[in-house]
């Protein structure tokens, strides 16, 4: 069976509603909801690349995608986001104590389901590489919030600040994969390091669609970042690219609470497609394409046994060839 019907019976198969209702439901509705099942997908991609019994770890494989989605939970509270896979998030349909409870119940599940298939002697490092990766994404998210009452961030802050809310979380998958097959340790570091390249270019793609996207395949709001303030690849940029004029006015439109959001969006992305920053953008995405390419070099497969990493890569990133 290929992989991604693996994943999609899974989670078809998979019922979440127990009591109290009021907790279970949301969890539910956030899991069938859709996405696109990213990790687990890379989890299940890596222990086939490395010979392992992709079968065996559909669990391990599923508690990434119910992690992401606990993560999903939260960052729509703390992003305000109202809308997700077009459809009104959990803290819109029920309430903001809601989406905490059941996301905290949705990382206690993802560490159950983590380890319940794994065999005792691969246990350890499971857990290991699961906790760090998780601790790491707060980290991310605590920088993302921190950010957006900052005027000053630099390049360099926002990269590591995407690494940690959005790059480990693919390479670990990926990683986690490759343990669980048995890869080596040098193996594991080169697909994780794989997945980090890509993962970077995916968030940089992500900021780029809150702005350019189309609502309905993108499934959220668009400009969504512009009026929390989110110091996103395009807004960094700007605020270096641009000229003495262009960085004020971004600057006092970002501030601006009385104009309609709407108004503040499109006079935001107006600046930014001046500055060519959807090409920027695309650049930047190269860049970590190329860089993903050369971790992916250094695996010792064949050519066949590589070519859906690169389709996955290149799929992530929105490009056509
Ligand atoms: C959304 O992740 C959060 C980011 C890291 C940009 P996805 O784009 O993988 O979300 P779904 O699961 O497919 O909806
Ligand atoms: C993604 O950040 C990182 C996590 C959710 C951990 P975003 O806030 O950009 O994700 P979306 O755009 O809401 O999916
Ligand atoms: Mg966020
Ligand atoms: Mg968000
Ligand atoms: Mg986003």
């Amino acid at each position: 069976m290929e992989i991604s019907d693996i994943i999609k019976n899974y989670f078809e198969g998979k019922g979440w509603i127990e009591e109290p209702k009021n907790l279970y439901e949301p969890i539910d509705y956030a899991m069938q909801s859709g996405g696109k099942r990213l990790r687990p997908t890379l989890v299940l991609m890596a222990v086939k690349l490395f010979g392992g019994d992709v079968e065996r770890y559909v669990e391990t494989a599923a508690a990434m995608e119910v992690f992401h989605n606990f993560t999903l939970l939260h960052d729509d509270v703390m992003d305000k986001a109202d809308v997700r896979r077009g459809r009104p998030t959990i803290h819109k349909k029920w309430d903001d104590n809601t989406a905490i409870l059941s996301g905290d119940a949705m990382l206690i599940k993802a560490y159950q389901m983590v380890a319940s298939k794994v065999e005792d002697t691969k246990l350890r490092s499971v857990l290991d590489l699961f906790s760090k990766t998780a601790i790491e994404v707060c980290e991310g998210q605590q920088y993302d919030g921190d950010f957006e009452k900052r005027k000053d961030v630099t390049p360099d802050e926002y990269f590591n600040m995407i690494r940690l809310k959005t790059g480990v979380l693919l390479a670990a998958s990926l990683k986690m994969g490759a343990l669980l097959a048995g890869a080596s340790e040098e193996e594991q570091r080169n697909i994780y390091d794989f997945g980090m390249n890509v993962g970077i270019a995916f968030q940089i793609w992500d900021d780029y669609l809150d702005c350019y996207g189309d609502e309905k395949t993108f499934g959220k709001k668009i400009g969504g970042d512009i009026l929390c303030g989110k110091k996103t690849f395009l807004l960094v940029q700007s605020l270096i690219k641009g000229g003495a004029s262009q960085k004020q006015t971004i600057r006092q439109l970002i501030n601006n609470n009385n104009i309609l959001p709407e108004e503040k969006i499109s006079a935001i992305i107006s600046i930014y497609t001046q500055l060519d920053m959807p090409k920027l953008c695309e650049e930047a995405m190269d860049e970590y394409f190329r860089k993903a390419m050369k971790s992916l070099s250094l695996i010792a497969k064949s050519d066949e046994e590589k070519a859906p990493f690169i389709a996955f890569a290149k799929k992530l990133m929105g490009r056509k060839s």
